[in-house]
C-alpha cells in the first residue's frame, strides 16, 4: 500500500494528516477538504484569526491585523495541510485601508481615499460609481487584499447617524444601485465585496445591543430593499451582518434574515460574515447562516466544537458555512496566486477620485451668477478652520490612510488664486492652539474615534473691512466631520454661535464692499442651511471628496467642472422635523461599553438605546416630508448647474407589464452640463392607502450636453417595482388603477405627469422578521 501519512502532527485533541494524498483545496472535491478536516480545524475556519488586545488577538491594535497585509482588519484562518490559505478582508467603502508604513520596510503602502459614499451617490451615475470601484478594487487587487468590505448601505434614516457618511441616502432605489454598481465595478478585478451592515444598522449609539423595532413593510420597502437590489443585480462574494437585533434577534443570528430572505428569497450565493465582534452566541449564528465570525476569539471557537460535541450544533450546518467559506477561498487572487505588485497607479486613481468628486457635489444656491468664478477674482479671502484643514472623509473603518489631503487653500493655489497669508497663518495658529486643547485623552480607540472640530474664529469689523478691499471675494468653509461608534450631537447639525457670526459679519461686510460670498459645506451629513441660506449668494455642498477634494472643489468653483450632483437625502430645515426624530437617540449620552455590549444579558429599559422604535414606518426622508406636506430647506433630488434644462415631449408606453417612459432634456444655458432626471410614481388613492405620495422608481443622468443640446431619457418601470409590501398576507401587492408618472428634476420639481393603467399583481413572500412587541406606526 502506498505510503499516504509523511507527517503527523498534534493539533489539540486530534492527529491529522499531512503530504501527498492529503486532499487540497481547488486540487480535490470540496466534500473531499471538508471531509478531511477536524472539527476543530472547521471551528477555526469558520472564525477569524483574532485581534490584539482582545482573546487571543492577532494584531497591534484594535482595527488591524498584523499577518499578510498589516492594517487590514481581518484574515481567515489558514490550514495549509489541505491547501486552505489565509486571505484578507480590508475595509472599507471611500478606498482601502491598511497601514501606509510597515516596520523595518522603508516602502509605504498609502491607498487612495476616494470621495465617501453620499457624495458617490449625489453623483447619480452609476457608470462612475463604478469606476470608482473599479480603481478601488484595482488597489485591493495589488496591495494583496481579497475581500474588500464596503460598499455599506445602510438607509439615512435620521440626519444624526454618525454613519450616514459612507451609506448613500434616504431611498433604498438609490442605496440598492449604487451599491449594485459598486460591486460590479470592484469584483471586475477578481476581488471580492462585502454589502453591508445587513440589516437595519441606522444609528451608532449601542449599535452592538440594540434592537430595532420595524415592521415588516418597512423593513421590506425601505430597509431592506436596497441589499435586495444589490444582491440581484451585482452578486457580492460576501455579506456582512450588521451588530443590532431587528425585532428581537440579532441580525448574526437570524436564519429568516441570512437564509431564508437572502439566499431562498433573493437567491444569494456567496458567505456571510459578522460584523467585528457582532452577535453573541456563536452556536446561533452558525445555525442562522452566517457563515463567519469575524474578527473572531477563543469563547466562540469553544462554543462551537462543545456545540458539536454536545449536540447543540449539528456538523452538517458546520460543513455547509466551512463550505461557503472555501467556496470563497477559491475565488479569491491570494488562492489563485496572483503576483500583487504593491504599486497600484496611485497617479492615476488621483485622478479619478478628483474627476469623481466633481460630479457629486451639489450646487445648493447660485445667485447673480456667483459661481463660476468671473475670470477677474484673484483674490480670495478663505475663511473657516476647515479651509484650511479640509476634511477628506469620515473615521473609522470608513478612513483610508492617505499620502496626502488637498484642502481648499491648496486647491485654490494650485489653480492661481492668490489668498491671504496673514489670515492662513492666523488660522494655522488657532487651528493648532484648538487642537492642542481638544485633544483626546490616549485610549483603546482615541485613533478611531471621531475628531473634535476647532471652535471658529471670528473677526473685528475693522479686520474684515482691511480683507473686503484686498480680495476680490469671499469664501467660506463649514465643516463637519463624524464617523464610527457615536451618532452625530445635535449641536454638529446647527451652527455654532461662533460660525452664524462669522458667516453673519463676512457676509455684511463683503457685501457692503461689492464683493460676493461663496459658502463651501464640508460636510458628511446633512446640516442645517436654512436660517443663513439667504445670507451667502451661492453655497456648495461639496461633501467630503477624498484626497483631492481641494481641487475638486476649486474644479467646480472656478467652472473648470459644472455642478452636476443633487441630494440624495433631504435637507431638513430642522433636523427635529424628521418623523424619525421621536425615536432616534438625539444626544443620549450613555455608558455603553462600545465593544462589549453585546456580552451579557440584554437590556431593555433604555428607550433608543437598548431599543429603537421605527414608528415613522415607511415614512423616511421625503417619504415623510412630501406625504405630510411639511417645509424643507432643500429637498431630496435636487441640485442646480452653471446652465438650465428644459423638459419636453415626456411620454409613457406600456408594454406587457412594462413602464418606459422617455423626456428630450435640453441645454437652454450658456455652460455645458449634465442633468439627474428622476421619475417618482403615485400610486391612485395613495393617501387614502396609506402609501407614501410619491416614491422614487428609476433614474438617469444625461451625457454632458453643450449649450443647445438635448438627450432623450429614457426611464423604465416594471408593474414589480410598483408595490407595496402588504403584511396581512405578507405579499408585494400592486393595486390596479392609474398610477402617476412623475419626471422630476427634483422630488419637488415635478416637470411632467403621465398617466398609465396599471394592472394589479400579487407576489407571495416568506412571513418573516415579525414584530415581537406592538408599534404604533405612523400613518397618512
Ligand atoms: C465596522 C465595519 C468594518 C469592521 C472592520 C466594524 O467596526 O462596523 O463596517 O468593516 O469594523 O473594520
Amino acid at each position: 500500500m502506498k505510503k499516504q501519512i509523511l507527517s503527523i502532527t498534534f493539533m489539540a485533541t486530534t492527529l491529522v494528516a499531512c503530504g501527498p494524498g492529503v486532499p487540497q483545496l481547488g486540487k480535490a472535491s470540496l466534500e473531499d477538504v471538508i471531509g478531511a478536516m477536524t472539527l476543530e480545524e472547521k471551528a477555526h475556519l469558520v472564525i477569524g484569526t483574532g485581534m490584539a488586545g482582545f482573546e487571543n488577538g492577532d494584531s497591534a491594535v484594535v482595527g488591524e491585523t498584523r499577518s499578510l497585509v498589516p492594517g487590514a482588519a481581518g484574515t481567515t484562518y489558514p490550514i495549509p495541510r489541505l491547501g486552505i490559505p489565509s486571505i484578507v478582508l480590508a475595509d472599507g467603502p471611500a478606498g482601502l485601508r491598511i497601514n501606509p508604513t510597515r516596520e523595518g520596510d522603508t516602502a509605504t503602502y498609502y491607498c487612495t481615499h476616494f470621495p465617501i459614499g453620499t457624495l458617490l451617490a449625489s453623483t447619480w451615475d452609476q457608470e462612475l460609481v463604478e469606476n470608482v470601484g473599479r480603481a478601488i478594487g484595482n488597489e485591493v487587487l495589488e496591495y494583496g487584499a481579497d475581500v474588500l468590505l464596503a460598499p455599506a448601505l445602510n438607509i439615512h434614516r435620521h440626519p444624526l447617524c454618525g454613519r450616514n457618511f459612507e451609506y448613500y441616502s434616504e431611498d433604498p432605489l438609490v442605496s440598492g444601485k449604487m451599491a449594485a454598481a459598486y460591486v460590479r465595478g470592484v469584483q471586475s478585478n477578481g476581488v471580492g465585496t462585502s454589502i453591508k451592515h445587513f440589516a437595519v444598522n441606522n444609528q451608532e449609539t449601542n449599535r452592538m445591543a440594540n434592537d430595532a423595532q420595524v415592521s415588516p413593510r418597512a423593513l421590506r420597502e425601505i430597509y431592506l430593499k436596497g441589499f435586495e437590489i444589490a444582491v440581484k443585480e451585482s452578486d457580492p462574494w460576501t455579506v456582512m451582518s450588521s451588530y443590532n437585533y431587528v425585532n428581537g434577534v440579532y441580525a448574526s443570528e437570524s436564519p429568516e434574515l441570512q437564509t431564508t430572505l437572502l439566499r431562498d428569497e433573493w437567491g444569494f450565493k456567496g458567505m456571510v460574515m459578522t460584523d467585528w465582534f457582532g452577535g453573541k452566541d456563536a452556536v446561533a449564528q452558525m445555525k442562522a447562516g452566517n457563515d463567519m465570525l469575524q474578527p473572531g476569539y477563543d469563547k466562540q471557537y469553544r462554543d462551537i466544537v462543545a456545540g458539536v460535541k454536545e449536540g447543540r450544533l449539528d456538523e452538517t450546518v458546520l460543513d455547509r458555512n466551512v463550505k461557503r467559506i472555501l467556496e470563497l477561498i477559491l475565488r479569491t487572487p491570494r488562492f489563485k496566486g496572483y503576483p500583487f505588485s504593491n504599486k497600484p497607479d496611485l497617479k492615476a486613481h488621483a485622478a479619478i477620485t478628483r474627476q469623481s468628486a466633481t460630479e457629486g457635489m451639489v450646487l445648493l444656491k447660485n445667485e447673480n451668477k456667483a459661481l463660476p468664478l468671473s475670470a477677474d477674482v484673484k483674490r480670495v479671502a478663505l475663511f473657516g478652520c476647515t479651509s484650511y484643514n479640509f476634511i477628506a472623509g469620515g473615521t473609522g473603518s470608513g478612513n483610508v490612510n492617505r499620502a496626502y489631503t488637498v484642502s481648499l487653500l491648496d486647491g485654490l493655489k494650485n489653480a492661481g488664486y492668490e489668498t491671504d497669508d496673514r489670515l492662513k497663518a492666523d488660522y494655522e495658529a488657532h487651528i493648532a492652539a484648538e487642537q492642542e486643547r481638544l485633544k483626546p485623552e490616549d485610549g483603546k480607540f482615541s485613533a478611531f474615534m471621531p475628531v473634535v472640530l476647532p471652535q471658529e474664529m471670528t473677526f473685528e469689523e475693522a479686520r474684515l473691512k482691511e480683507l473686503a478691499a484686498q480680495s476680490d471675494m469671499a469664501l467660506i468653509t463649514i465643516g463637519r466631520g463624524s464617523g464610527e461608534f457615536l451618532d452625530r450631537e445635535s449641536a454638529n447639525f446647527y451652527l455654532s454661535k461662533e460660525k452664524r457670526q462669522l458667516m453673519q459679519d463676512v457676509c455684511r461686510v463683503f457685501h457692503a464692499a461689492g464683493k460676493k460670498v461663496v459658502v463651501v459645506l464640508n460636510i458628511g451629513g446633512t446640516i442645517e442651511t436654512s436660517s443663513w441660506k439667504a445670507l451667502p449668494d451661492a453655497i456648495l455642498c461639496a461633501w467630503q471628496g477624498g484626497q483631492e477634494g481641494g481641487n475638486s472643489v476649486v474644479d467646480v468653483l472656478s467652472g473648470k467642472a459644472s455642478p452636476c450632483g443633487k441630494l440624495t437625502m433631504t435637507f431638513p430645515v430642522r433636523f427635529e422635523d424628521h418623523a424619525s426624530t421621536a425615536n432616534f437617540p438625539v444626544d443620549l449620552k450613555s455608558d455603553i461599553d462600545i465593544v462589549n455590549a453585546n456580552k451579557g444579558e440584554k437590556k431593555h429599559s433604555l428607550k433608543d438605546v437598548d431599543y429603537t422604535r421605527y414608528e415613522e414606518d415607511i415614512y423616511v426622508g421625503y417619504r415623510y416630508f412630501d406625504s405630510f406636506g411639511k417645509e424643507v430647506s432643500y429637498p431630496f433630488g435636487y441640485g442646480l448647474s452653471y446652465t438650465t434644462f428644459a423638459y419636453d415631449k415626456a411620454s409613457i408606453r406600456a408594454d406587457n407589464g412594462l413602464y418606459t417612459v422617455t423626456v428630450e432634456v435640453k441645454n437652454t444655458g450658456k455652460t455645458a452640463g449634465r442633468e439627474v432626471v428622476q421619475l417618482y410614481v403615485t400610486a391612485p388613492d395613495a393617501s387614502g392607502t396609506n402609501k407614501p405620495e410619491k416614491e422614487l422608481k428609476a433614474f438617469a443622468k444625461t451625457r454632458e450636453l453643450k449649450p443647445g443640446e438635448s438627450e432623450v431619457v429614457t426611464l423604465k418601470v416594471n408593474t414589480a417595482d410598483l408595490a407595496s409590501y402588504e403584511e396581512a398576507s405578507s405579499s408585494w401587492v400592486v393595486a390596479a388603477g392609474n398610477y402617476k408618472f412623475l419626471v422630476g428634476a427634483s422630488s419637488r420639481d415635478i416637470r411632467a405627469v403621465l398617466d398609465a393603467g396599471v394592472e394589479a399583481a400579487t407576489q407571495k413572500t416568506n412571513d418573516l422578521l415579525k414584530l415581537q412587541v406592538p408599534l404604533a406606526t405612523l400613518k397618512r
